[in-house]
């Protein structure tokens, strides 16, 4: 692998909770001297080595210039966005000498058509749920009438996590048909639908790195997408994660050989080259099923799992844009962690702006660049999304606000840290769930 020849000037695409996370682990590396994050937020405009610029993560012009102009080493893309509109065949194009870490956008497939991600796990033999695909009401209405294991109703498109209606009866499946196709709810996103079987079991994100070659898993954490407590309510971007889970281990062997194994084969051998991180969505029921992937980081499952990572994360990213996965090693702390997310009452429909947030002791937790990870000690971190920094005050800007992790010596610490540390941060319109981790820890 060549190594970077000098400490590298960083740019990290994105403004959520992922990327103050993905800018607070690589400002611990020795080998990153300094990082731009487009457009930030208030927290990683206040982490050490790190500093906001003002340009949008769409606006591919102003990020290519400020490559050239800030003599950028290294772009890490973290949002689906971009990589479905072509940022990295932009940069490699324009800024032939840059490192960019992010799949391109044929690559990128995978994520920004849930029927192309459907079609691909069919014919590489990854097990998926029964599927069929539709381009209209009409379509969709038969495919709900003529098989009653049609319950689950997805746009095709990006849709920020709340384009997928797991549906009970058939009624429920016919009326997210009528607001898909009729509603237009979803833009071009829902011109086209996946309706599939519905699974019950336990979901485990798995978050792997695909160097052109090999698939190297990370740590396995459990995300909670519905709104409310007990699974309740619509599916948002994610209301919490932790991590490692229990049942990962126990059913490893069989993930590996059913799941990894063909993933890695169908990556090798497909028509686009895939380099980054492939999020691998497993449902676990009488064995294990690909719900969908994502070609980014996920979000909040990277609040979890960073803090956990005793290794340095920038020489993984770099060797995983060279092929050389092989010659790098990741290791973990053997602690758990709760990422219990503070978001706007109203998410997923709505979002709070200029709300004056108070994060009372935790405002400078991810101030240091010290390695607090590599201990196991009961420790919390307050990664921050939908915020902004407004002549020095801290104002909420988005549905997700806050991302509050907890880091200790087994989950039932981490979870304890992580509920604790929430009640003393605030803002007006706060919510957030009471069940992160709940289930994985009455079921011990
Ligand atoms: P996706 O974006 O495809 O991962 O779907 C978002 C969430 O919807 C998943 O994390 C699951 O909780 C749920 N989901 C998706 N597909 C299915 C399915 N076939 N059966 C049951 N739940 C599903
Ligand atoms: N937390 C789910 C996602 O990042 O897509």
């Amino acid at each position: 692998m060549r190594r970077p020849d000098k400490p590298l000037t960083v740019l990290v695409i994105g403004s959520g909770g992922r990327e103050h996370a993905l800018c607070w682990k690589l400002a611990q590396s020795a080998q990153v001297e300094r990082i731009y994050c487009a457009p930030g937020n208030g927290g990683t405009a206040t982490t050490t080595k790190v500093e906001n610029v003002e340009i949008q993560v769409m606006d591919f012009l102003k990020i290519e210039q400020f490559c050239r102009d800030s003599k950028i080493d290294f772009v890490v893309v973290g949002p689906d966005n971009p990589l479905a509109e072509g940022i990295v065949d932009v940069l490699h194009e324009k800024c032939p000498d840059l490192r960019v870490f992010g799949p391109e956008r044929v690559a990128a497939t995978l994520e920004w058509s849930k029927a192309f991600a459907k079609e691909f796990m069919d014919s590489h033999e990854i097990p998926t749920a029964r599927f069929l695909v539709c381009d209209s009401y009409e379509a969709g209405v038969k495919i709900v009438q003529e098989n009653s294991w049609a319950r689950v109703i997805k746009v095709d498109g990006l849709a920020l996590g709340k384009g997928v209606f797991v549906c009970d009866t058939q009624d429920q499946a016919l009326d997210a048909l009528l607001a898909i196709f009729q509603g237009n709810s979803f833009g071009a996103a829902g011109s086209r639908v996946v309706i599939e079987e519905k699974l019950v079991g336990e979901e485990i994100s798995l978050l792997t790195l695909f160097d052109g070659k090999r698939l190297v898993p990370l740590l396995p954490s459990q995300d909670h997408k519905r709104r409310f407590d007990r699974d309740q309510g619509p599916n948002t971007g994610g209301m919490g994660a932790y991590a490692p889970i229990d049942l990962f281990q126990a059913r490893r062997a069989e993930i590996e050989s059913l799941v990894l194994e063909p993933i890695e084969k169908a990556l090798r051998d497909a028509a686009f080259d895939y380099n980054g991180v492939l999020y691998i969505g497993l449902m676990i029921t009488d064995k294990p099923y690909v719900l969908e992937f994502n070609c980014r980081f996920g979000d909040p499952e990277t609040q979890a799992i960073l803090p956990l990572m005793t290794s340095d994360l920038l020489p993984l990213l770099w060797a995983c844009t060279e092929g050389a996965l092989d010659k790098v090693q990741v290791t973990w702390s053997s602690g758990a962690s709760c990422c219990v997310i503070a978001a706007a009452e109203t998410y997923p429909q709505g979002s709070s702006r200029g709300e004056a947030i108070d994060l009372g002791e935790y405002a400078s937790s991810t101030s240091s660049v010290k390695v607090a990870s590599s201990k196991n000690k009961d420790h919390v971190v307050v990664f921050q999304a939908g915020t902004k920094l407004v002549d020095g005050k801290l104002l909420t800007n988005g549905g997700r606000v806050l991302a509050v992790t907890g880091i200790g010596k087994d989950l039932e610490a981490a979870r304890e840290s992580a509920y604790k540390a929430i009640k003393k941060v605030h803002f007006a319109s706060m919510a957030y769930r009471k069940d992160i981790a709940g289930r994985a820890l009455a079921s011990c």
